[in-house]
């Protein structure tokens, strides 16, 4: 049996715990559903970058490139002391990856699952029903905003001026919009009708390139018939999503407005720790929880896994997909019918899903959920 080669960045902060318990959902899925995975571990992130100087080992982006079948990632944190003279955030890594590997959509679901409270206030009362929330953001993840156009103008040493540009173009736009389409097609609509719907999220009342953006999803959305049409500025968005999130099947959007959106929706998903993403291309797959590192909760044992255990279970079914492996399918449904049933009997549940249960024994019952899903 082939093993399929996952490369394993675990990061720093959190990264290393929630990625501990992933790597647990893996393992325990390929046992039951009869897979082969070998792992490549590679160190990166601040303490890596602390030693070395780099932010990951010189030929770390070649192994992922030539060898991984798919690359989970765990969290890098921001560096302690960040120069405040030039953007630094994951630099080579993250982006390294995305621009790197093309992975041009960043796929990010959000769902409420059965007994998970939305994370707006503590003292507001549960609005939504967990089937009521259940749309999936799709982030332009190579252009927009993030493009490396940008720069400063100094004189005498002072930054008088700075500049991001933001672009967008044809090509980029057609490709995600499309990916939004055709990820419509699999699901099951909103959950208020059930009608299959993707949301062009721009801001093109004001910018040339949301303009350019939204007309590419015209010409896109009319090889689609079946599909329905929807648009929304990014900030009448912003309302919508907490106002009826019921009625969203797929959104897509420019670079900076996915980006600002996921967080904003992962409040109605239960919090950061239950948001998964994929960064898909065509060719490779990079997946990551959307959190950040948390250096603050590091190595306490105490986060919630289930945004990296969903990751995985994201990654496993894209990887059976280009595979053509049921196997694999079977086994990424398996573990998010595990993740729902765990929290839905609300025993073993982290804190910030109101519990007082471990990381680690989170990640045990989830784990121990496959198993007896099998049996069964
Ligand atoms: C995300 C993160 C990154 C981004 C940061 C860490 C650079 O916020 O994945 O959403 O802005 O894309
Ligand atoms: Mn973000």
């Amino acid at each position: 049996m082939t093993a399929y080669k996952v490369v394993v960045l675990p990061g720093d902060g959190i990264g290393p715990e929630v990625v501990r318990e992933a790597k647990k959902i893996l393992l325990t899925s390929s046992e039951i559903f009869g897979f082969d995975l070998e792992f490549v571990e590679i160190p990166c992130g601040k303490d890596y970058l602390k030693k070395t100087g780099l932010e990951w080992p010189e030929n770390a982006f070649e192994i992922c490139r030539d060898e991984a079948d798919c690359i989970l990632l765990g969290a890098v944190g921001p560096h302690k002391k960040r120069p405040l003279d030039k953007p630094n955030e994951g630099s080579s890594m993250l982006f390294g990856l995305r621009f790197g590997l093309d992975l041009y959509a960043n796929v990010r679901p959000v769902r409420l699952y059965p007994n998970v409270l939305h994370r707006i206030s503590h003292e507001f009362k549960q609005v939504w029903e967990p089937d009521n929330i259940d749309f999936v953001v799709i982030r332009e993840n190579t252009e927009g905003l993030y493009s490396p156009a940008r720069g400063v103008v100094s004189r005498a040493e002072n930054v008088e001026m700075a500049v991001d540009n933001r672009i967008i173009t044809r090509k980029g736009a057609e490709r995600v919009i499309r990916f939004a389409f055709e990820l419509s097609k699999l699901r099951d609509g909103t959950p208020k009708d059930g009608k299959k719907k993707v949301t062009c999220v721009d801001k093109s009342n004001v910018l040339q390139g949301c303009l350019l953006f939204r007309k590419v999803y015209d010409e896109v959305a009319s090889n689609y018939p079946d599909i329905e049409r929807d648009y929304a500025y990014v900030d009448a968005f912003t309302q919508w999503i907490l106002r009826k999130p019921e009625c969203y099947d797929v959104a897509v959007m420019p670079n900076i407005f996915g980006d600002i959106i996921t967080d904003l929706a992962a409040v109605l998903q239960g919090g950061m720790g239950m948001a998964a993403s994929g960064n898909i291309g065509d060719e490779h797959a990079m997946f990551e929880p959307v959190h950040g590192s948390s250096p603050k909760h590091a190595n306490k044992d105490i986060v919630n896994p289930i945004a990296a255990i969903l990751s995985v279970h994201m990654m496993l079914r894209w990887l059976g997909a280009k595979k053509k492996q049921e196997k694999l399918i079977l086994a990424s449904r398996s573990i998010e019918k595990a993740v729902a049933s765990v929290l839905s009997e609300g025993k073993t549940l982290t804190y910030d899903l109101g519990g007082d249960a471990k990381c680690s024994e989170l990640g045990n019952a989830i784990s121990a959920k496959i198993k007896e899903s099998k049996v069964m």
